[in-house]
């Protein structure tokens, strides 16, 4: 990754990723900090926070990471968290929505309540961290808003209902909020990553052993996705690179979405709970 972009590209910037302990927010915190970022990361779990405070130090050789525990369904955590932040590092630039929970679950047994929760979590904490972050930090000063998305409302993913609901209404808000905060100076952009290795959802939705093989050859551009092109489309987008876009959500998936035959139908766990008698 270091080859990318110019070193020290993004000194000055102060970054705050809503789950950014794990997964594909670890790779856009990691991605930051080599590149001379300050940065923040909240999480439901302090090991986890702690665990990655530790791992980014060592990965990246940069000190400028802080964190702490926020639950985004709650909004005094936020305040507080977001409060902590600004006692450290002084203002937030660039705020990253990557806070998600998921699990696979057939829409016939969902419950309220499990619906419910992912709502709270994806839709309604990229809401509430926003709200936050937009009135203690950017309101007057202007900065970029990433959401992280993903691929899953577009192809349609069975047992994913709730969290591709989730998502697309988190698509919708970044098209509503870079049209009213636009004149503040404030870019508002998504990522959708596609399959993303080593992560949990890649894991959850993705089919075991040989099929793996040919899920990567109706990849356009034949490989899985690697945590660092999710950060590298993040560091772009919140660079001054991309001072004149807002409002786009770009899927980063080596162009599978256009060729993508829905893989998850063929997981034998996904199998299992869509038909429990097999
Ligand atoms: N299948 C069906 N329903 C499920 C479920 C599953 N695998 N996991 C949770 N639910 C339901 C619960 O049964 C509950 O509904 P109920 O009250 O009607 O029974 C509801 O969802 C809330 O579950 P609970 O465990 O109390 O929520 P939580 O706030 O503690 O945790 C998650 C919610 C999503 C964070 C948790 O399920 C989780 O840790 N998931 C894995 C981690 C993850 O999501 N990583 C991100 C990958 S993209």
């Amino acid at each position: 990754m270091e080859a990318t972009f110019k070193p020290g590209f993004l000194k000055g910037k102060i970054v705050l990723i809503t789950g950014g302990a794990t997964g594909i927010c670890y790779g856009i915190a990691l991605g930051f900090l080599k590149y001379g970022a300050r940065v923040c990361i909240m999480s439901r779990k302090l090991p986890n926070i702690q665990a990655a405070i530790e791992s980014l130090k060592k990965e990246s050789g940069s000190s400028e990471i802080y964190g702490t525990t926020c639950d985004v369904r709650k909004l005094e955590d936020i305040e507080k968290a977001v409060d902590y932040f600004i006692e450290k590092v002084g203002k937030i630039d660039v705020l990253i929505n990557g806070a998600a929970g998921n699990f696979l679950v057939p829409f016939e047994s969902m419950s309220a309540n499990a619906f419910k929760t992912v709502i709270e979590i994806d839709l309604q904490g990229t809401f509430l961290v926003t709200k936050v972050v937009h009135a203690k930090c950017l309101k007057g000063r202007g900065g970029s808003i990433i959401n992280i998305s993903s691929t899953l409302q577009v192809c349609g993913v069975a047992l994913q209902t709730h969290a591709g609901a989730a998502k697309a209404a988190i698509d919708a808000i970044t098209r509503h909020l870079a049209v009213e905060l636009g004149s503040q100076g404030i870019r508002v952009n998504g990522i959708a990553p596609g399959a993303i290795d080593g992560t949990a959802g890649f894991e959850k939705l993705t089919p075991e052993g040989g099929l793996s093989i040919s899920m990567k050859e109706t990849i356009p551009l034949n490989r899985l996705g690697k945590k660092s092109d999710i950060a590298e489309c993040a560091m772009f987008l919140a660079s001054d690179a991309a001072s004149y876009i807002s409002g786009q959500t770009i899927i980063v998936d080596g162009g599978a979405v256009l060729t993508f035959p829905n893989f998850t139908l063929l997981s034998p766990q996904v199998r299992k709970l869509l038909n429990p008698s097999l």
